[in-house]
């Protein structure tokens, strides 16, 4: 760090914290990508979360919309810091109808810049700097800084198992780990403030059945810390009764959405997060939303989310494609048949070469075990091996570093970021590589 900064503290901190290790090389791969005929040992990467696969059906949608339809004059001006109310409407008419299964109240909906945003507001306003938030191991590695880098709260990585064969079934999480982790937060003299749950899960593709999340809502409710379950994923479901996947499922776990317990239950310890990122394949447009029980959080969302609010012509957009359920029907059955085309292309070449992974339900991911490949149980061999793989085949998997998990040589893999030509190639310059 250089001597005189005319940053902050928290500015120089920020400076000196990259948002991700595998950025860097990311854009460098970017700039080298695969082309069949001009490019063809060019780079394919597969480490960042996004749906490239509907694209297309979404594009041709808004295009329609913007030919079709004059923009509304309420577009130009301020709206809601909760999101504009028309927009709120039909959000939660397609949230109930497609995601939750269960009628949504618009006026429980907070929308803020992308599931980022809204992270970063839910978190500053659930806890106080120093508080801690438990994420079962592996997690999305950026909660750390969404949770932290604002509201001050502590990430902890709660191991709850160490084999990728234990979480076959799904996520492993009960009462115990979350006994033990409180103990072990109190003992360090810090607060247990808030519990996330993805479902399905990033990196696993795990979810949580209705009776696990019921169990673990009561612990929590019982004990004042905030669950939060983090839906993302909720639409993207990969058919497991598929002839080549049925034999990995052999528990049923349906997914259901944690809106029907909060229902339920009422509590202003339950909250869900939503966003257009993932199963609408438009990060890009940043749609992020909470829904919540508790109505001084969404008084105080509203308070404080005027530098977080999304565009409203995005909101107008949205609204308009979400409303139309004939379409909302046939994009999501378009997205999940693709979904689990490209999926299979991973798994075939996962079984060929005998690698261990978790049989995935939802989410874009599949999280793999090549510990037998590393020189060694490191961190150094495993970041190693990440960069051999890249450096030899243009394949840039996501780092396991970062993750949380206690098992060496764990790497995550998108297979929805490309086509699936792109995919089928990359699959096989990794099955040389390993082989
Ligand atoms: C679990 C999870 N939450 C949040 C995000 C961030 O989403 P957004 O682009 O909407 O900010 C991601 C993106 O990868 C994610 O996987």
């Amino acid at each position: 760090m250089p001597k005189h900064s005319s940053l902050s503290q928290r500015g120089q901190t920020a400076q000196n914290t990259v948002l991700r290790i595998d950025f860097e090389v990311f854009f460098e791969a970017m700039h080298n990508w695969y082309h069949p005929e001009d490019n063809p040992g060019g780079a394919i990467t597969l480490n960042i979360a996004e749906n490239r696969l509907s694209w297309h059906l979404l594009r041709d949608k808004m295009q329609q919309i913007s030919r079709e339809h004059d923009i509304p004059d309420w577009v130009a001006s301020y709206t809601s810091a909760m999101g504009a109310p028309e927009f709120r409407e039909a959000l939660a008419g397609f949230m109930g109808r497609f995601l939750t299964g269960c009628p949504i109240d618009p006026e429980q909906l907070g929308l803020s810049a992308g599931a980022t945003a809204t992270i970063e507001v839910s978190s500053w306003i659930l806890g106080d700097p120093g508080d801690v938030a438990v994420f079962p191991a592996p997690c999305y590695p950026v909660y750390k800084q969404d949770i932290g880098n604002k509201g001050g709260l502590e990430r902890y990585d709660l191991v709850t198992h160490h084999e990728l064969s234990d979480i076959q079934n799904g996520p492993v999480l009960d009462i115990p780990h979350l006994e033990e982790a409180l103990r072990d937060i109190q003992a360090q003299g810090k607060r247990f403030r808030m519990l996330v749950l993805t479902s399905p899960d990033n990196p696993t593709g795990g979810v949580y059945s209705k009776d696990k999340l019921e169990a673990i809502a009561d612990w929590c409710i019982e004990g004042e810390i905030h669950l939060v379950v983090n839906e993302i994923y909720g639409l993207s479901l990969i058919n497991t009764e598929h002839p080549e996947l049925v034999a990995d499922y052999s528990k049923n776990t349906p997914y259901t959405s944690f809106a029907q317990l909060m229902q339920e239950k009422e509590s202003e310890y339950l909250h869900l997060w939503y966003a257009m990122s993932k199963d609408m394949g438009a990060s890009g447009f940043r749609v992020g939303v909470v829904y919540s029980f508790n109505y001084p959080f969404l008084e105080a969302f509203n308070n404080l989310n005027a530098p977080h609010m999304v565009s409203n012509h995005t909101q107008w957009l949205f609204q308009q494609v979400l409303g139309d359920h004939d379409f909302m029907e046939k994009y999501i059955q378009h997205n999940q048949a693709a979904l689990t085309e490209s999926y299979l292309v991973v798994i075939r070449s996962l079984r060929k070469l005998q690698i261990p992974y978790a049989p995935a339900r939802g989410s874009l991911f599949v999280w793999l075990d090549l510990s037998e490949y590393l020189s060694e149980q490191s961190q150094e061999a495993e970041n190693k091996f990440w960069m051999d793989v890249y450096k030899k085949t243009g394949i840039l998997l996501t780092p396991g570093e970062g993750f949380g998990h206690s098992k060496r040589g764990q790497f995550r893999l998108v297979y929805s970021c490309v086509t699936k030509e792109e995919l089928e190639v990359a699959m096989e310059r990794l099955e040389e590589y390993l082989l």
